[in-house]
């Protein structure tokens, strides 16, 4: 059973409840936030005030997803906020291990994940203290870009890998999916499909979900 992720960077700010309650209708199975911090990449959004928020307003699994340079000073701010699990990136400079330990401690699922120019096997040695193990389909900053295919052996790399280690980790990838490449993310291993700009397109959160999942299950592109 394929797991869809919306990101609410493609959601609107301003009716924000209204969004939670359409994807919950959708039947989402992880709210994905994006924090930016303009320093790890170029882009700023928000960080653990706005989680709470939406915390407060749904019992969704939030998926959070670190885009910042010194994750480790965050940590605990993110827990209290609400956050369900967390993903920090391989390429920030710090003990990857110590961070994901904490993560764990602070009570949150841990999760790790490569921009499209790291290797996938800098996340095979952090497999066992994974939860979930996510794979950058597009560079990290911006919704709204094109999927980049050559992420998709990335995926049945760490399948396998995965299956190797005998882990449990989440495979999850995130840019640029939609209808024509949900069914080859699944089909090369991905557990959990995160969308913005398709989710939300049109506004028609139930339809774009539901077509999601059809197409992920499908185990094919359109
Ligand atoms: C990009 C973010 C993604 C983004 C995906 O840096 O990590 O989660 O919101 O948006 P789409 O699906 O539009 O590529
Ligand atoms: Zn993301």
């Amino acid at each position: 059973m394929v797991k869809i992720a919306p990101s609410f960077l493609a959601a609107n700010f301003v009716v924000l409840e209204r969004e939670i309650r359409a994807v919950e209708a959708a039947g989402a199975d992880y709210i994905h936030l994006d924090v930016m911090d303009g320093h790890f990449v170029p882009n700023i959004t928000f960080g653990p005030m706005v989680v709470e928020a939406i915390r407060k307003a749904t019992a969704l699994t939030l998926d959070v997803h670190l885009m910042i340079s010194e994750p480790g000073k965050y940590l605990r701010a993110f827990a209290d906020s609400g956050a369900d699990i967390c993903t920090i990136h391989v390429e920030v400079n710090a003990d990857l291990h110590a961070l994901l330990r904490e993560i764990r401690r602070t009570g949150m699922r841990a999760g790790a994940t490569v921009k499209p120019a790291t290797p996938v096997e800098a996340l095979y040695p952090l497999l066992p203290s994974l939860d979930l193990a996510l794979v950058m389909s597009v560079e990290p900053g911006f919704g709204g870009q094109a999927f980049m295919p050559e992420s998709l052996e990335k995926v049945r790399e760490l399948r396998a890998e995965v299956e190797r280690q005998g882990v449990n980790a989440e495979i999850e990838i995130d840019g640029g999916i939609g209808l024509e490449n949900a069914g080859h993310a699944v089909a090369a291993g991905a557990d959990v499909l995160v969308a913005g700009s398709s989710a939300f397109r049109d506004g028609k959160v139930v339809e774009n979900l539901a077509a999601l999942r059809r197409a992920g299950l499908t185990g094919l592109g359109q």
